[in-house]
């Protein structure tokens, strides 16, 4: 965790001369969550036509909790039908835009992961069907936000990857969901020509799309002994029965894995043989539980410290049934030699209600954890000893996110930064974004003029604020035509350049010698957290200098 607090004087100092415009967040704003705004309310933009949902900090964090907050970055992947621009985003923790990912559309898992050594983005696509489960490709994106890897399930009659969960193996191996619908005698329940969905889960190599292990639910698992029952479904290829529902996948050092059944309110672990090694939950739990352990509906089923916690989203309900007055957050204390299990810990959530469908559990390395409510439009960050940090809302109405992460996420993506300017009289403001950019720690201003649109006239330095910067120029002597933005890290490095751009949107590429020494950015070669821990270090604190930054000025208006 970093001392946040230490830059304040530091950042009241340097900043004044900046606005941030870009971005608006809320706290404890009741206009906000009582829909005043809209149902989903969203950030806008002059350089970029993104608009990621703004957010309301309904529990906002202030001095004394500000230390305790952990460095890092937001993903979420709002989608709903109140929500202008679904898929990917990327946050800092002040609810400022990092990367909008919404060109690859809808997605429900959305997270980071180690692949080969570098730190990497994982990403389902594809088309969401109304029964809950998805069909398309899973993606790997580099940390330019490059496609590394598009890859689905294989061998299961064209069933596709499903959006429920990408898990990346240390052996640089994912673990995905697919369903499938196939025939199926349901004549117990007076069904003619039953059909029934079935759960698989599979462990593919991404690099060449092979599969490793397919394990099918209904090979192991009887469907009339799970808690939904067929209903109106089961009665035809459109409409199976989905008895099983998986909904993640984990795998240990021993090889063998951990499978969420969120219709059998169980967890399967599961040899590399396909045998169910043991039940925990459910109507068949092998496992002896202590009070306080049931879970219903669950979702995020992961292992902990050395395969001896266990934690998950507990739902408590679905759609068609409560079974409490709340989600919660669960650990529980897995106890291998006696067979059992018991809680250790639990997290509930500050609107106190069921989130009736997905949501899931972050433990960060200091104890804090990040929980998604899935369904309902929040999240929490809480410290170790389960104390509220901040909680926010992005959204009111039928907005959701599958998930939320808490990742230390550097990129430097392979497009320009981008550049709009804006003139008024003789006055011109120059607005300029990167999307992606983790690692921009001043925009350096130049001019040209329409004599030589590609001769760079320096103007000012301006430290980042926010996803976009707006610069004002004040000095209209040169009649620049054209404005220009290089973008520095925080050695004061040249990592980018943006085209020159007019006030009438004309552009011309940078100059033939603006050359970036890509070894001065993430590098060429996607570099993760295994190169230069040094430098590493350096930017995360440059991060927080922002995102305190931008912290601090909002709260000025508030307090
Ligand atoms: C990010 O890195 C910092 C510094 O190493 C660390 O304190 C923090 O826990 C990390 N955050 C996450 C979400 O991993
Ligand atoms: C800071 O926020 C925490 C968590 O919401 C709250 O418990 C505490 O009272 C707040 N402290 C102050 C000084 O406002
Ligand atoms: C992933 O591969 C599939 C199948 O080739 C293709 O249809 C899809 O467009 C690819 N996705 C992306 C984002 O390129
Ligand atoms: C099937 O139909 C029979 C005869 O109508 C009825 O007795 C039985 O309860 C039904 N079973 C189910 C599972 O609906
Ligand atoms: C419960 O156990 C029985 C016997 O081992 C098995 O046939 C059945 O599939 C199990 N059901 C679930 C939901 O695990
Ligand atoms: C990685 O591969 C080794 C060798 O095949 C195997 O023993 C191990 O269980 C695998 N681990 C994971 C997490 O897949
Ligand atoms: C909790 O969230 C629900 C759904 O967004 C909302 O209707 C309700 O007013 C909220 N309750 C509180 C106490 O904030
Ligand atoms: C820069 O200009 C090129 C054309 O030379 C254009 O393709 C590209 O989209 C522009 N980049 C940005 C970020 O506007
Ligand atoms: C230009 O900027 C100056 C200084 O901020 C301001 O006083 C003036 O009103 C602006 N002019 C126009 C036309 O906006
Ligand atoms: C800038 O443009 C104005 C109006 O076109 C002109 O009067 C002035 O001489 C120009 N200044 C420079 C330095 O070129
Ligand atoms: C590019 O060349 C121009 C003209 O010689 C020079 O003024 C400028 O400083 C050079 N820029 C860089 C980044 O080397
Ligand atoms: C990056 O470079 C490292 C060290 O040279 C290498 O191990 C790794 O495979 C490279 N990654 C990519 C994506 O090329």
């Amino acid at each position: 965790m970093q001392p946040l607090r230490n830059f304040l004087s530091f950042l009241c100092l340097g900043a004044l001369s900046w606005k941030a415009v870009a971005g608006t967040t809320y706290f404890q704003s009741s206009d906000y969550s009582g829909g005043a705004l809209g149902l989903g309310p969203y950030q806008t933009y002059k350089s970029s036509s993104s608009t990621p949902s703004a957010w309301n900090f309904v529990v906002p964090y202030n001095d004394s909790t500000s230390d305790q907050i952990e460095s890092g970055l937001i993903f979420v992947a709002p989608r709903g039908t109140n929500v202008n621009s679904p898929g990917a985003l990327i946050y800092d923790k002040t609810g400022e835009l990092i990367w909008d990912g919404t060109h690859f559309g809808q997605t429900l898992t959305f997270k980071m992961a180690t692949y080969k050594g570098d730190s990497v983005i994982l990403l389902w696509t594809g088309s969401v069907a109304g029964s809950g489960v998805g069909s398309g490709y899973d993606l790997i994106l580099n940390n330019k936000y490059e496609i590394i890897a598009n890859f689905t399930a294989v061998n299961l009659n064209g069933s596709l990857a499903d959006f429920h969960d990408i898990e990346m193996t240390s052996n640089n191996t994912a673990l995905i969901t697919a369903y499938q619908a196939k025939t199926w005698d349901l004549s117990a329940f007076n069904i003619t020509d039953g059909w029934l969905l079935d759960s698989v889960a599979q462990e593919v190599d991404p690099s060449n799309g092979s599969a490793i292990f397919t394990w099918t639910a209904s090979d192991h698992v009887d469907p009339s002994s799970c808690f939904a029952s067929p209903g109106t479904t089961g009665t035809s290829a459109d409409n199976p029965w989905d008895f099983f529902h998986i909904n993640s996948i984990d795998k240990d050092s021993a090889g063998n894995y951990l499978i969420s059944s969120r219709h059998c309110h169980a967890v399967y672990y599961v040899a590399s043989s396909g045998d169910i090694i043991w039940t925990m939950g459910g109507h068949n739990s092998t496992l002896t539980a202590s009070d306080g352990t049931t879970f219903a509906w669950q979702h995020d089923v992961r292992w902990h410290n050395d395969e001896t916690q266990i934690s998950l989203f507990d739902n408590e309900g679905t759609a068609w049934e409560l079974d409490s007055s709340n989600s919660r957050g669960l650990l529980l204390d897995f106890d291998a030699s006696n067979n059992s299990f018991s809680t250790n810990k639990q997290w509930i959530p500050y609107n106190v209600t069921v989130s009736e469908s997905q949501g899931n559990v972050g433990i960060l390395d200091s104890g804090n954890t990040l929980i998604g409510w899935g369904q309902i439009p929040y999240f929490s960050e809480y410290d170790a000893n389960g104390q509220f940090l901040y909680v926010v809302q992005f959204g009111v109405g039928d907005v959701q996110s599958y998930r939320a992460y808490h990742y230390n996420w550097t990129a430097t993506p392979n497009t320009r930064p981008s550049v709009f300017v804006e003139t008024d009289g003789s006055n011109t403001t120059v607005y300029t974004s990167w999307n992606g950019a983790t690692e921009v720690d001043t925009w350096q201003l130049s001019g040209s003029t329409a004599d030589s649109p590609q001769l760079a006239i320096p103007i000012s330095n301006t430290s980042r604020s926010g996803f976009e910067t707006a610069v004002s120029v004040t000095d209209s002597t040169k009649n620049f035509t054209f404005f220009q933005v290089a973008a520095l890290n925080s050695d004061k490095k040249i990592i980018a350049y943006s085209n020159f751009t007019a006030s009438d949107g004309s552009q011309q590429d940078p100059a033939a010698n603006q050359t970036v020494d890509s070894s001065s950015s993430s590098g060429s070669n996607s570099t993760g957290s295994s190169s230069s821990s040094g430098s590493n270090q350096v930017v995360v604190d440059s991060r927080i200098i922002t995102a305190v930054f931008v912290a601090v000025w909002t709260l000025a208006f508030i307090v």
